[in-house]
């Protein structure tokens, strides 16, 4: 029954080499692969996910040489940025040339790309000879997925193949940086943190909603979003307290916290550590969304670091 879930890379290959398209795993969160060069692939891609056409695709490679292959005018900041974090979790927008199909770029004069950490979908980007787009391999608005399971349940047999690299250690996607002439702009927070960013290129702008980014259309203000009604608040013990006759689910770092009417706490790092409950944040939603509980109410994490980027998702899932 599809999708396989296996791990064979060469079978993946193979898939792909026929313009099929695979879900493949890498840090953040799993993808829905196929060849940036086929429209059957791109097409199968955007059906599957029920996306719209006006949102781009991120395009995946193992080495930073193959950017000439698609990529010019590269600013000094973007190697730099490029040279500190590949392979792993940011996404840089580049201005493209012309070989990329205006289907990955939603017509845009940039295209995101990245080099993703996960040894398997990096040895089989190595046997292609193209790069692969891939966007998370959720539905339009859900969720991403973290794990192979995941991705089986939301496409069942209309996809032929899940390549199972385990879970995802980060578990967050990505970090987006675009850049306005030489100044770089965040467009979407994800794995790597602003002050990570910063470290590296100096003070960046950030323009991750919708008013400020119709540039980067995933920004949407509903997205990542549980089928289970979810709040984000500052004090989930105030909060809950008004509902005593509903079956809760919270989100905390803090498991002391309880009451009646709290089925459960996930608390998500018991030492605060945010990169840890970010890893957990994806895998928590799905499990909490097949639970019997009426509301999901998370606890605002701290404003700094990957609590930014934690915040920015579940304030999404809330809409
Ligand atoms: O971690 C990740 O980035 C994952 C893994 C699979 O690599 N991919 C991912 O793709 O999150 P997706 O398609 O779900 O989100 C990509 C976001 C979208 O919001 C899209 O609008 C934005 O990136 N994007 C892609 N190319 C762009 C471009 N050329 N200009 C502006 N935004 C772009
Ligand atoms: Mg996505």
């Amino acid at each position: 029954m599809n999708p396989e879930i296996s791990k064979d890379i060469s079978k993946a290959a193979q898939l792909l080499n026929a313009e099929d398209v695979v879900a493949i795993p890498t840090e953040t969160v799993y993808g829905l692969a196929g060849n940036i060069y086929s429209n059957q692939a791109i097409n199968k891609i955007f059906s599957l996910k029920k996306r719209p056409l006006t949102n781009p695709l991120i395009v995946h490679i193992d080495t930073i040489d193959r950017l000439e292959e698609f990529t010019k005018d590269i600013p000094d900041k973007a190697l730099q940025l490029a040279k500190a974090f590949w392979p792993g979790s940011l996404t840089l927008l580049l201005k493209k040339k012309s070989v990329v199909p205006d289907v990955i770029t939603a017509g845009k004069p940039t295209v995101g790309v990245r080099i993703p950490d996960h040894p398997m979908t990096l040895e089989l980007l190595s046997k292609l000879a193209f790069p692969l787009a891939a966007p998370s391999a959720n539905p339009f608005t859900s969720i991403s997925p973290t794990s192979p399971i995941h991705v089986k349940e939301y496409f069942g047999e209309e996809l032929s193949m899940v390549l199972d690299g385990g879970e995802c250690k980060n578990g967050i996607e990505s970090t987006i940086v675009g850049f306005e002439g030489d100044t770089p702009v965040i467009y979407r927070l994800g794995s790597i943190s602003i002050e990570e960013i910063e470290n590296i290129v100096g003070t960046v702008s950030l323009k991750n909603n919708e008013e400020k980014a119709p540039v980067a259309p995933g920004m949407m203000a509903r997205h990542y979003a549980p089928k289970t009604k979810t709040f984000l608040v500052k004090d989930v013990l105030e909060f809950t307290s008004k509902y005593p006759n509903k079956k809760i689910a919270i989100i905390t770092l803090d498991n002391s916290y309880s009451a009646s009417n709290i089925i459960i706490n996930k608390c998500l790092s018991q030492k605060g550590n945010l990169q840890e409950a970010a890893s957990k944040l994806y895998a928590t939603l799905h499990e909490l969304d097949t639970m019997k509980i009426d509301m999901i109410v998370a606890q605002k994490f701290p404003n700094h670091g990957l609590g930014k980027s934690i915040n920015d998702r579940l304030s999404r899932a809330t809409k």
